[in-house]
């Protein structure tokens, strides 16, 4: 089993801010990376539809014998997770804010949050508001409607794109946060235009790396580790377009990209 691929899925590129951490922390592991873009975006459906749609996504790879999930998506990973690590036998890894670091962390105690609807009216959120020690910190949460469709469009440098950002950051630095938590795996690609509304004094969390050392850590200890001598090869999967793949990725000249209807 040590030699099967790790999976990942998202609705579109977002979840690369993840492979890309997986890729550097597991540097010999197979990836087959789902990006579901008919379905995009995630955030703006239902808890139900979520499910239907990581359920479709998780068999998907599981029919390409994957050995671990991560579901580098946090719409899907809010809604969906207990019921996917219910249903299946693999390892599950998910993405959550990470809304504990940045409470801990804050010294104005305030932190922003830009997430997608979904995540910020999941359930999984407030649990998780509950039993962090956020008790003292305010969350000014917001929704960050059109920031997906610019990342899968790669159109990060364009006017809209900041002034999108200002209307959903200015607020937040009126009330004075000094982290900012990005709870959508499509946000990372954006955050030197965030940092330049920011400036230095808000620091962005990108939850990518804490994810990759924790899929290393369940592979160790499900003893689910790649060779040491693998040579990785990784492979992507979209249903409607590849072109934002084809873009991200040619950084990667070892990537596959193949276009696929699931
Ligand atoms: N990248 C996903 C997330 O982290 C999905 C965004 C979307 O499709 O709305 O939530």
């Amino acid at each position: 089993m040590n030699t099967q691929a790790i999976g990942l899925f998202d609705s579109g590129v977002g979840g690369l801010s993840i492979w890309q951490a997986v890729k550097q922390v597991l540097p010999n592991e197979h990836t087959i990376y789902l990006a579901d873009n008919l379905n995009a975006p995630y955030g703006e459906k239902s808890k139900d539809e979520i499910i239907a749609l990581s359920e479709k996504n998780s068999e998907f790879l599981l029919n390409r014998n994957v050995k671990l999930i991560i579901v580098a998506c946090n719409s899907a990973s809010t809604n969906a997770i207990p019921h996917l690590r219910q249903k299946y036998k693999i390892p599950f890894i998910r993405i959550q804010p990470a809304i504990k670091p940045a409470g801990l962390q804050s010294k104005t105690k305030v932190i922003g949050l830009l997430a997608t609807k979904a995540t910020l009216q999941s359930t999984m959120l407030e649990e998780l508001k509950q039993i962090i020690p956020t008790q003292d910190v305010e969350i000014v949460g917001k929704y960050g409607k059109g920031l997906v469709e610019i990342v899968e469009n790669v159109a990060m440098e364009q006017p809209e794109t900041y002034s999108l950002l200002n209307q959903y950051l200015q607020p937040m630095l009126a009330k004075n946060i000094d982290q900012l938590v990005l709870g959508c795996t499509h946000y990372p690609f954006l955050i030197p235009q965030m940092q330049q509304i920011l400036g230095d004094k808000v620091r962005i969390i990108d939850p990518a790396l804490p994810i990759a050392r924790q899929a290393k850590r369940i592979l160790t200890e499900f003893d689910l580790l790649a060779p040491a001598n693998q040579k990785a090869n990784h492979i992507f999967y979209a249903n409607k377009s590849i072109k934002a793949l084809q873009v991200i990725l040619q950084q990667y000249p070892d990537s596959v990209i193949q276009m696929h209807d699931f």
